[in-house]
């Protein structure tokens, strides 16, 4: 775990305008002082994202909301109440001082208090607003540990938490209250169900304000080795055919499917979506890194519970490939 002076340190770094990597329940994050416009801008840097991106601003807890948006509808109080912390992000209109470096210059700001014991004790002791983007290069893989941070950031980064391993693995569910209607704009860690048994009401379709949120890129979260993405009974002679062109092909499978030729990279993942989505960054780093011409990632079904794994996988077989193909 970290010591109470690693994490003094991380303020340290924080309030004199610094970027540090630190871990929560979901993916590791890229923070600076959400209202330090020049530290922000370095994040931007570092990962080579758009400025027209918004990041999050990570709280110590529920009650800063009010400081941060300057409307908090009875929704984001009940969502707020049930799932901080923990991972939710709320999409809300901003209060006037938000910066555009942190909004990318829209009126609405994200906003999430996550659970992970290393974010608390940071973001209690600095004691602001942390905006945090996941701590990986623009539209590739998110690292969930401190070692993918490293691999992602070498040593451009002079702080990294190390919290282990993320519990939940991917992205934390986006929610935007700003408008009349609750909108669901990134699949996550809370199902989609949970959210509408809660607010006792549907939530808009995903993607409804796709252009404002880069998570929902077509293109995102992808290796740089081309994924494609195979329907279960489709992957033997796939693979087979790969092999015969000698093609070296990597597979994630998540059923009893073993591997079909020696010699493959083989990652047999969980067969339950929380455990998939829990190691689902590691493997597909894994697999990007063992060389082959192919990443074959054997389609997950289309249940519910798959939602956010799916949209994951759907995002990495668009966006993967090496940097220069588009
Ligand atoms: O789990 C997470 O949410 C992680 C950890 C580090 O907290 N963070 C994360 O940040 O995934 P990032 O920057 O990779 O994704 C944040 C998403 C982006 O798709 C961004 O466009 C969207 O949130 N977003 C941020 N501010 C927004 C806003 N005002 N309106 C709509 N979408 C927004
Ligand atoms: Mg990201």
């Amino acid at each position: 775990m970290v010591a109470p002076a690693h994490i003094e340190h991380a303020v340290a770094v924080l309030r004199a305008g610094g970027v540090i990597a630190f871990p929560t329940e979901t993916v590791y994050g890229l923070g600076a002082d959400a209202s330090n416009a020049a530290a922000v801008a370095k994040i931007y840097a570092l990962k080579a994202r758009p400025s027209t991106h918004p990041v999050i601003v990570h709280l110590a807890a529920a009650e800063q909301l009010a400081q941060w948006a300057r409307e908090v509808p009875a929704s984001a109080t009940l969502l707020a109440a049930r799932y901080w912390p923990g991972p939710l992000t709320l999409i809300l209109r901003r209060a006037a001082h938000v910066l555009d470096a942190v909004t990318g210059g829209q009126d609405s700001v994200a906003l999430r208090v996550p659970s992970h014991p290393v974010a608390q004790a940071l973001l209690h002791a600095f004691d602001g607003g942390v905006a945090a983007p996941s701590a990986n290069r623009f539209g590739r893989v998110s690292a969930t540990s401190a070692a993918h941070v490293r691999e992602e950031f070498g040593a451009a980064l002079d702080v990294v938490l190390d919290g282990g391993d993320c519990e939940v693995g991917i992205e934390s569910t986006i929610v935007d209250v700003s408008g009349t209607q609750p909108a669901l704009l990134r699949p996550g860690g809370i199902s989609l169900a949970e959210l509408e048994q809660a607010l006792g009401a549907a939530l808009g379709a995903i993607g409804t304000d796709a252009p404002r949120a880069p998570g929902t890129l077509k293109a995102h979260y992808a290796p740089a080795t081309p994924l494609m993405l195979v329907d279960p009974d489709m992957v033997p002679e796939l693979v087979r055919s790969f092999a015969r062109q000698e093609k070296t092909v990597a597979v994630l499978s998540f059923s009893t499917m073993r591997a079909l030729v020696p010699g493959l990279a083989w990652v047999s993942a969980p067969a339950d979506a929380p455990g998939y989505a829990h190691a689902l960054y590691a493997n597909l780093r894994l697999l990007d890194a063992s060389g082959s011409d192919l990443i074959v990632v054997e389609r997950p079904p289309p249940q519910p519970q798959w939602l956010a794994v799916l949209d994951r996988l759907t995002r990495a077989a668009a966006g993967s490939g090496p940097p220069d193909t588009p």
